[in-house]
């Protein structure tokens, strides 16, 4: 364990300039690219694991890199793995070829089931049915993630930034929706396949969807503010949950591996990083620090204010500075469970037996955020959208199709009934449009007629506000 002293910080968080983090931050990527090797010299390849009968594991996004081996090698070890993907078709071809491999041993004991988590009720989805079935749960690693790296900014359907949702939002709402079959299988383990890029993300809990304009929008930025947002809010969990829930909560950097996560950059680019696997780990190398955690008998002392850390090598190691701000990180809780629609003592409501999702306190919740937004509305001149569960969307000028996107993905959340009418147009028929999209498509473009619209509605100065 880093033996330097740690300061708990409490106070605001002062935040360096995006240029200074991201040269900072850069480097921090750099180092660890030269140095893994060396520095995970001591560890073997495949990491060897003891045998894990009766012990089930999720593996999240367990169709490509990282994950795939993670789920391959747990399966191999007698774990019963459930693979938790977006594509079953390619999990099923995974599970054949892999069963081949063991031609003539015992077979895996795996299976698949739908998650993506683009979509919050597909999370909700997901957990009802793991939860349904109360058998324990042993380990849980949210592994999936994306990192659409020089893409223009995108929303999922339930209004939120793309990398944060599917990096950070969409596996919290899983993580506390699993605690009651993760409590069934104490002593169990939550583990978060983190980044070292979470050196170079800040978050403003005023604005983690990057909507209001405070910080200009890069895919980079919000990579690395979903990776250090998820160590904040782990931290918090950790420290929440009892100790005799037996749960503990680890985030691992698995060093820069060679896998998919380079599918959207340009083909040059991805030739480029192909020219470099002398540095960069295997996917295999790169499953051993969330194997390492998933396995190994030893949990980490956590070092409060932050949850355990391990490196790409296996060690525990520190998190960036900004976890261990503990203002910040409670920040960070609340402010989550408020945009996946639960209430703040979630944790202690599941531990004892109780439902979790808002049920009555949503109609006060909404009327508070009705008046909330007025003031808003004064003070932004822009659009400002409430949702059913208190969601709220700002729209500048500049940034209308995320109102509308917005708009659309509450009347979808409420089964599409409202006749809303924003100025001149019809937000229902807007809603009806993109819902009849495909679903795995969440990028959204005002059409251009409808933007003209806005704009002249805009333009007569309005205060516009619509509560749906
Ligand atoms: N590679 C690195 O150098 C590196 C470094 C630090 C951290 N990480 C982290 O490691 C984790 C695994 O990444 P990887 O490098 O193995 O990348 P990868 O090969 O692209 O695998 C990502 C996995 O996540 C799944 N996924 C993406 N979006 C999803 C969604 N909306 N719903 C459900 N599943 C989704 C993908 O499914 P599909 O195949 O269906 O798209 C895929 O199985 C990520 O959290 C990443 O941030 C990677």
């Amino acid at each position: 364990m880093d033996s330097s002293p740690h300061s708990s910080l409490t106070g605001k968080v002062k935040r360096r300039p995006w240029w200074v983090k991201s040269l900072t931050g850069w480097s921090y990527v750099i180092y660890e690219m030269l140095f893994q090797r060396m520095q995970a010299r001591h560890l073997k390849n495949p990491l060897p694991l003891p045998p894990l009968d009766n012990v089930t594991c999720i593996v999240t996004g367990s169709t490509s890199g990282i994950g795939l081996e993670t789920a391959r090698q747990l399966a191999f070890s007698g774990a019963r793995v459930v693979m938790a993907v977006r594509n079953q078709s390619v999990a099923f071809d995974l599970i054949k070829k892999w069963q081949t491999e063991r031609y003539g041993t015992t077979l895996l004991s795996i299976e698949v089931m739908e998650l993506n988590l683009l979509s919050l009720s597909s999370v909700v989805k997901f957990a009802k049915a793991l939860n349904s079935r109360s058998k324990p749960l042993q380990v849980l690693i949210n592994n999936a993630g994306m990192f659409s790296m020089g893409e223009p900014q995108k929303f999922s359907k339930d209004g939120y930034e793309t990398h944060l949702q599917v990096n950070f939002l969409a596996p919290a709402l899983l993580s506390i929706l699993l605690l009651p079959s993760l409590v069934k299988g104490s002593p169990s383990r939550i583990i978060n396949v983190n980044s070292i890029m979470h050196y170079m993300g800040f978050v403003d809990t005023d604005d983690m969807n990057f909507t209001l304009g405070k910080e200009k929008f890069n895919s980079t930025k919000a990579y690395s503010s979903s990776k250090l947002a998820q160590i904040m809010f782990y931290s918090v969990l950790q420290k929440r949950l009892p100790l005799e829930a037996g749960i503990s909560v680890l985030c691992v950097s698995p060093g820069t591996v060679h896998t998919n996560v380079t599918r959207d950059l340009p083909k040059l680019v991805q030739g480029d990083y192909n020219l470099i696997p002398v540095f960069l780990f295997s996917a295999q190398e790169g499953s051993r620090s969330a194997l390492h955690a998933a396995t190994d008998p030893e949990i980490p002392e956590h070092d409060w204010p932050t949850c355990a850390y391990i490196s790409h090598y296996c060690r525990p190691t520190r998190a960036a500075k900004e976890a261990h701000n503990t203002r910040a990180a409670n920040e960070v809780w609340e402010k989550t469970l408020d945009m996946i629609g639960l209430p703040l003592d979630v944790v202690e409501k599941l531990l004892q037996g109780e439902e979790a999702m808002y049920k009555w306190g949503i109609f006060i919740k909404r009327f508070m955020m009705i008046l909330h937004t007025i003031s808003c509305s004064f003070l932004h001149h822009g659009i400002v959208i409430v949702n059913e569960i208190g969601q709220e969307f700002v729209s500048h000028k500049d940034n209308m199709d995320i109102s509308l996107f917005a708009a659309q993905s509450t009347i979808s959340m409420m089964g599409g009934n409202p006749s809303v009418r924003l100025g001149s147009i019809d937000i229902h028929k807007v809603a009806q449009h993109y819902m009849s999209t495909d679903e795995a498509d969440c990028s959204f473009t005002c059409p251009a007629a409808l933007a003209a619209d806005l704009s002249a509605w805009q333009h007569r100065r309005a205060l516009p506000l619509l509560v749906v």
